[in-house]
């Protein structure tokens, strides 16, 4: 019985724990201030955001899954049509791997590629994986591609040459919405060369009412606030910060401009915040910069995907038009 495989791409811990402090903290001395949303994701973090998407406001996991359970013959009878009988399936940001493997009957892959930010992470879940699906060769690669999306070659050969089709690269949860529209633009078309003739599959979050779409991002239990509030914490583990989470507020509004939910950590009152080699004043409202989430017009998603090099895209959504699942080769 085959085992899965794991590699880290990036520097090792040591290395990669100065460079996330460094960025952090050169975030938080930017004016204004702003942190990336990567810095969400903690033991902690990782767990909020799975309550998250179990909250009644927050619509897109369960629309998306909706979506993708609905169409799921067409979905894979086009994404197949792309890449061949038996392919690969790159799921970038894989998490608990739940998502992709709902897909393996449809899909039949001749291997699974889950990648994340730490492959420490994925040990476990893909271990088990492996022992649910002993013919899928599965490999777990720990990259942070939030910076640059760049397999190694050898990741997408098939070291046991059993042959199988060229990869469909996943990439659900609207996590490009996190993206502005030019780095969105850039993971696209590394997204296409990881594809190399093959296919994406990719979820995105739809333009909606501010209505529907601030109480996803500021829900009535105060989830998403803990969520947010718990990159302070987080912070404060990796640079040595004295955030008080307390003293600050949750901030999730519409940006109605730039077609986007932002999130931000608003101080209630005048703090001196400190880590070793560094510090910073923030006045009472000033504000920590946390997250973009960009709602997108379907039409003009489809652009993106064409300035990406995609040629042929298909559209899946729900009825109310909330989410939408792109197929693009
Ligand atoms: C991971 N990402 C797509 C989520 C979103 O909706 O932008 C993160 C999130 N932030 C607050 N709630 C959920």
């Amino acid at each position: 019985m085959s085992s899965a495989r794991f590699i880290q791409v990036d520097e090792g811990p040591l290395a990669r724990h100065t460079a996330l402090a460094a960025e952090a903290a050169a975030g938080l001395l930017a004016t204004p201030a702003s942190v990336s949303p990567k810095f969400f994701y903690d033991a902690l973090g990782s767990r909020l955001f799975d309550a998250i998407t179990e909250l009644p406001e927050y619509y897109p996991t369960r629309t998306e899954a909706a979506i993708l359970a609905r169409h799921l013959p067409a979905i894979a009878d086009a994404a197949l049509g792309a890449t061949g009988p038996r392919p690969t399936l790159v799921d970038l940001g894989a998490g608990s791997c739940a998502k992709a493997a709902r897909l393996f009957p449809a899909l039949q892959p001749s291997r699974y590629v889950a990648v994340d930010i730490s492959v420490d992470y994925l040990r476990g879940v893909l271990d088990k994986l492996q022992l649910e699906h002993p013919s899928i060769q599965m490999l777990g690669v720990g990259q942070d591609f939030s910076t640059r999306l760049d397999l190694p070659a050898d990741v997408l050969a098939d070291p046991d040459r059993k042959g199988g089709g060229r990869s469909l690269v996943f990439y659900p949860g609207s996590s490009i919405g996190n993206f502005d529209p030019p780095a969105a633009l850039r993971l696209l078309r590394e997204a296409r060369a990881v594809a190399a003739g093959g296919a994406l599959l990719i979820g995105v979050d739809l333009l909606k009412s501010a209505d529907i779409l601030e109480p996803a991002y500021d829900d009535e239990l105060g989830v998403t606030a803990a969520f947010n509030l718990n990159l302070l914490s987080h912070l404060n583990r990796l640079l040595g910060s004295n955030f008080q989470p307390r003293g600050w507020q949750h901030v999730a509004l519409f940006n109605a401009q730039q077609s986007r939910i932002e999130m931000h950590l608003q101080a209630r009152h005048s703090v001196d915040v400190r880590w070793p080699g560094g510090h910073r004043h923030f006045t009472a409202g000033e504000r920590i910069h946390t997250e973009n989430s960009a709602k997108w017009q379907p039409a003009a998603f489809e652009s993106l995907l064409r300035e990406a090099g995609f040629s042929s895209v298909r559209r899946f959504s729900d009825e109310r038009g909330w989410f939408a699942v792109f197929l693009a080769s």
